[in-house]
């Protein structure tokens, strides 16, 4: 099963070192405009499986999307970051024109692929691909909910220490919705739970709205240690999102998709939970929120719909 990831900065690089390690596709395909990064990334890469046990092949190419020709899944990384003080929204001037382009030679090649989106503001190029490409919509999600969850889960793991409790962060669960956005993605506390038992039975009111703070400024907060956005995370959500296509896990993982209904909602893409397996977005879960966090959610809807509104300038 042959993988392409556009875009070999950070986060793509990361994406391709972590499908290739964990070996569940063939081979993939590291795309780059900028001559020779591409090619030298994967190489690296390379080097390492002897040392790493990994079976799968990473070719790197200079904007040669011939060679990408035939992949199961594509995943976009292609754009700028932001930078310390920059919303994602504030990307979509540059982003919009390169994301469009990307996927549509991409498209040419691998005419039957599922295209993730990882470029911001991610909820409105994962929009823009769906709509330019009239592909159905199983086949185009966005990269959001996954990694916001996990940086959820970061915080509530670090609260519940902080409260004498010995929790690890694979023993913690929670999940984020709506937009990818620092302002108004929705982390459901409801939700939330170590090791079944509901945080909000463990932790004061004012550790959990600490947490969820934290958590929305999560990828900023990075972004200014850093100076650029993260990777880590982000390049393990990607390959975790395209791991449960490629071996058709029917994962339940929250994505940006497209609603048609769900959610109450239409004609728009953002982070609800989906099961993922080989057709892509298999199913959307549409589970009924309440109070608070469908408040939240609908004003996280106005807030990408917002975004949305900008497309067409962008592509001028
Ligand atoms: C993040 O939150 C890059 O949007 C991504 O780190």
């Amino acid at each position: 099963m042959k993988v392409t990831v556009v875009g070999a900065g950070n986060v793509g690089a990361t994406v391709a070192n972590v499908i290739a390690m964990k070996n569940f596709a063939s081979e993939v395909v590291l795309l780059d405009i900028k001559e020779g990064v591409s090619e030298g990334k994967a190489m690296d890469m390379m080097q390492a499986a002897p040392m790493l046990g990994i079976d799968t092949t990473v070719t790197g190419v200079t904007n040669d999307y011939a060679a990408t020709a035939g992949s199961k899944v594509v995943v976009v990384t292609s754009g700028i970051p932001r930078k310390p003080g920059m919303s994602r929204e504030d990307l979509i001037g540059t982003n919009a024109k390169i994301v469009k382009g990307v996927v549509d030679q991409a498209l040419q090649y691998s005419p039957t692929a599922i295209f993730i989106i990882i470029s911001n503001p991610m909820d409105t190029m994962t929009y823009l691909t769906l709509k330019d490409t009239k592909l159905p919509r199983n086949r185009v999600l966005g990269l959001g909910g996954l990694l916001d969850s996990s940086r959820f889960k970061y915080y509530i793991t670090a609260a519940l220490k902080a409260a004498g409790m010995p929790a690890t962060l694979t023993d913690v669960d929670g999940m984020v919705v709506g937009g990818h956005n620092d302002k108004t993605m929705v982390p459901l506390v409801s939700y939330a739970a170590y090791r079944g038992i509901p945080v909000t039975k463990l932790l004061s009111s004012a550790a959990i709205e600490d947490a969820v703070a934290k958590t929305k400024k999560g990828g900023a907060t990075l972004t200014q240690l850093i100076g650029t956005s993260a990777w880590y995370a982000p390049g393990a959500a990607v390959a975790t999102l395209v791991g449960a296509i490629v071996t058709d896990a029917k994962k339940l993982i929250p994505c940006c998709v497209y609603l048609d209904g769900e959610y109450g909602e239409h004609d728009l893409c953002i982070g609800v939970p989906v099961i993922l397996g080989s057709k892509g977005v298999e199913r959307i879960v549409d589970v009924k929120l309440e109070g608070e966090e469908k408040a939240a959610f609908a004003m996280s809807v106005a807030a990408a719909r917002e975004t949305n509104s900008l497309l067409s300038g962008a592509l001028q």
